[in-house]
């Protein structure tokens, strides 16, 4: 009764311009290993859970690049979303499915987009959360110790004492608070980041929306007799544009009072941003990153150099840069401004 569902659907719009809107962040080969995100992220997971057991729920326009990157994963565990409408919405989706399935069915709810060092310490983890929401009305999520105030994350705080040996009582859950707050959450010592990895049994996270998200358990609720047959596509075109875009951080997790934690330490990053590729890569005698075959640096110091492999690239004397080259667009940012590229882009857009 153990299922996987990884959502990939989201654009990655801060890893600009590898990740575009037509191909995303999680299709591609970030830390230049040889594989994408997602086929790193369902690796992970094919370790321990059946293959027809692990579902992609990505936007429709996604799906083909999905089958592509995952040759192994039964085509009909592809689940194309008609509209982008955040987390909440697919992971009400594949409950809603799942439920028919296999009522007794628990559930892990996996980004698509992270990186994680440690598989063996990740599948321990994984296990536990699985054995106990088997147990308990209890949805659980993966916590990481914060380094840094990040305003991008949730902040979960917990109970001191466990309820067993590595599950603890979550107390609040704040979503993406301002720099101020997180800078408090942090500095307390009491919080933990939410690694965005959830555990529970479908029925329990259905009982949930149909509490905190009822509109959105109703329009999905008259039309799941179509689930799992030919009228599926036409049930979620119905469905999508009745849904508000909402996650489930903000949705679910910060309002239900059966939230719990795993404390946990798998070598977890968001890759988030340019930075965080740089410092997960392997660096160069000169603390250089480089993703690239045919790459030359000359008196360059700690730069992020990503560029294609049959290009030939040669950076000469820059300290602390971000050079990223594709097809059509080059970008040569320092580190310190990468914050700003989001704004660069909307500038460049405009002036088009
Ligand atoms: N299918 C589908 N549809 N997937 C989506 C959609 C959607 O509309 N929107 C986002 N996703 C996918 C993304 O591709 C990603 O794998 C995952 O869902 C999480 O979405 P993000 O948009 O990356 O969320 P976030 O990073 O802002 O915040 C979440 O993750 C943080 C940790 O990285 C939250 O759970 C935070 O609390 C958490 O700290
Ligand atoms: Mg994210």
């Amino acid at each position: 009764h153990h299922y996987v569902a990884i959502m990939a659907g989201g654009i990655g719009s801060r890893f600009w311009p590898m990740s575009r809107t037509r191909y995303p962040k999680q299709f591609l080969d970030i830390l230049h290993t040889g594989k994408t995100l997602i086929q790193w992220t369902y690796d992970r997971y094919a370790d321990f859970i059946p293959k027809e057991n692990i579902f992609v729920i990505t936007s429709d326009e996604y799906a083909g690049i999905v089958q592509e990157q995952l040759p192994d994963l039964p085509v009909e565990n592809i689940l194309g979303e008609p509209s982008r409408k955040n987390t909440a919405p697919c992971i009400a989706y594949i409950s809603f499915k799942l439920m028919q399935k296999d009522p007794k069915a628990s559930l892990i709810v996996a980004p698509s987009d992270h990186l994680i060092l440690d598989n063996i310490a990740f599948k321990k983890v994984c296990l536990e959360a699985l054995s106990f929401v088997n147990k308990h009305n209890a949805f659980i999520t993966l916590g990481i110790k914060p380094t840094h105030p990040n305003t991008g994350y949730g902040y979960i705080q917990f109970e001191q004492h466990a309820v067993t040996d590595n599950v603890y009582k979550v107390k609040t859950f704040t979503e993406k608070p301002n720099l101020e707050l997180a800078q408090t959450f942090v500095n307390s010592g009491d919080f933990l980041w939410n690694a965005g990895i959830f555990v529970w049994q479908v029925k329990n996270i259905l009982t949930a929306f149909e509490q905190y998200l009822p509109e959105m358990f109703e329009v999905f609720s008259a039309e799941t007799d179509k689930f799992n047959g030919p009228e599926e596509k036409a049930a979620l075109e119905a469905i999508y544009p009745q849904c508000v875009n909402i996650s489930i951080d903000f949705g679910i997790m910060e309002k239900a009072h059966n939230v719990y934690v795993i404390p946990s330490s798998f070598g977890w990053s968001d890759l988030g941003t340019w930075n965080s590729a740089f410092e997960n890569f392997k660096k160069d005698s000169l603390s250089n990153a480089i993703a690239g075959n045919n790459v030359m640096l000359v008196e360059a110091n700690r730069c992020m150099v990503h560029v294609p492999d049959e290009k030939l690239v040669l950076v000469q004397g820059l300290t602390d840069y971000i050079v990223v080259d594709t097809d059509d667009v080059l970008l040569i940012c320092h580190k310190d401004k990468e914050q700003n590229i989001k704004e660069y882009v909307a500038e460049v857009k405009r002036k088009k």
